[in-house]
Formats: structure tokens, C-alpha cells, sequence
């Protein structure tokens, strides 16, 4: 099953069971999890990668570990089906080590995350869905193309702001931005 394309500082592996110390000390940072109700316990990080195994079973995407050529890692970046708005979408996600922030690596694993859609799914549309607060997050997706669209409500009836981008053109032209 294929991974998103390398990036000039990254590669993209599936996430197993024997990543969970490094996944359980990336969701389990405050810092990294600032916008979520609360960082992950152990237990909710091996059930994170539990969902994703199920991911790529099943629709042959979800959020893959991102690792240097060196296999360090970095952090998780991927695709996967969220509801919006009552309606399925794909989604980018993005979670970098703080020791690898502010080096531009979300934004390249993010558009390499973007193209795997392009090329492997036949979504019309990939979108991110950030908190309002979340500059760094509303950032990355606006380089990789995406405007903010609307909102959402979150399931704790938070406001979430929704980004998104087509991936190819739709039936109806006026409906493309890019025109
Ligand atoms: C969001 C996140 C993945 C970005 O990772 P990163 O590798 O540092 O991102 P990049 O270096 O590719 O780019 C970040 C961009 O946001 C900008 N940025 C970073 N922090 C910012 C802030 N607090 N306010 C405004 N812009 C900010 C950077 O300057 C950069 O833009 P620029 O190239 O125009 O200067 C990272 O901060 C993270 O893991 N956050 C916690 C998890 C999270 O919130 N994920 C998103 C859930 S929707």
C-alpha cells in the first residue's frame, strides 16, 4: 500500500504498535496537544494508532509517521475521513516533535500528504480543520494552497474554522476558485 512521496527532509512510514513510546511522548505534550481538550494518556495513544491501523485497512490512507532519512523521528502527518459540517471530508492532520518545529517540516509533509490525495483518492476536495486559535496549524494550510471556507461545530459544540483547497476540477466550473 503506498505512503506519501519523500520530501527533501522526510519520509513517510505507516504507524505500528512499536512507535507507541514516540507517539505516546508526541500526543502526551502539552505544548503539542495546546489545542486539544487535553494531551493523550499512553492508553490513548495506542488506541490513536489502533484508528489509523484501521484507517489503512480500510480506506488505504490515515496519518503516517513522518521520519527523517535518517529514520529519526519527527512527528505524524496524513489523511483522514472527518465529519464537517454533516458531511465526510478528507482531511490533512499534523503533529510535529516541538525539537522539530519551526523548521518548515509540517508544511513539507503536509504537501506531500496533498499530492498523495491528488494522485491515490478521487476526493474533489482536501481540507484541515483548525482551531481558531491555532496560527501555526492555519498556516501550514494556507502554504499548501488552502483557503479558510467556513466553520464547523466541534462535538463539544466548540467553533472550529474549516480550510480547504480542491484536488482536481469539479463538473461544475464555477465552482472552481481557482477560476
Ligand atoms: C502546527 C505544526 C504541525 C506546525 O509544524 P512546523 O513544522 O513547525 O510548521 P512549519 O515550520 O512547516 O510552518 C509553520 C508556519 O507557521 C508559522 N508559525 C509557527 N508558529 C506560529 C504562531 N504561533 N503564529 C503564527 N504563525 C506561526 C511559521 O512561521 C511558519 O510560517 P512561515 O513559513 O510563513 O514563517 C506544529 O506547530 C505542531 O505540531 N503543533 C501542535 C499540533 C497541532 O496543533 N497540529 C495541528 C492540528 S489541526
Amino acid at each position: 500500500m503506498p505512503v506519501p512521496h519523500e520530501t527533501e527532509h522526510l519520509r513517510f512510514r505507516r504507524m505500528t504498535p512499536a512507535d507507541l513510546d514516540e507517539m505516546a511522548a508526541l500526543l502526551g505534550d502539552p505544548s503539542v496537544m495546546e489545542f486539544y481538550p487535553a494531551p493523550k494518556t499512553r492508553e490513548q495513544a495506542a488506541a490513536w494508532i489502533a484508528w489509523n491501523e484501521d484507517n489503512y485497512a480500510k480506506d488505504g490512507l490515515g496519518l503516517w509517521i513522518i521520519e527523517t532519512h535518517d529514520g529519526d523521528f519527527v512527528g505524524d502527518c496524513g489523511l483522514t475521513w472527518q465529519r464537517v459540517n454533516d458531511e465526510l471530508k478528507l482531511e490533512v492532520g499534523y503533529h510535529v516533535s516541538p525539537a522539530w518545529q519551526g523548521r518548515g517540516v509540517a508544511t513539507e509533509a503536509a504537501a506531500a500528504s496533498r499530492d498523495f490525495a491528488q494522485e491515490h483518492t478521487d476526493s474533489s476536495e482536501l481540507i484541515a480543520i483548525v482551531h481558531p486559535d491555532n496560527r501555526a496549524s492555519a498556516r501550514v494550510a494556507e502554504k499548501i494552497g488552502m483557503r479558510r471556507v467556513n466553520d464547523d461545530l466541534g462535538a463539544d459544540g466548540s467553533v472550529r474554522h474549516v480550510w480547504g483547497m480542491r484536488l482536481r476540477p469539479t463538473a461544475d466550473p464555477s465552482d472552481d476558485p481557482a477560476r
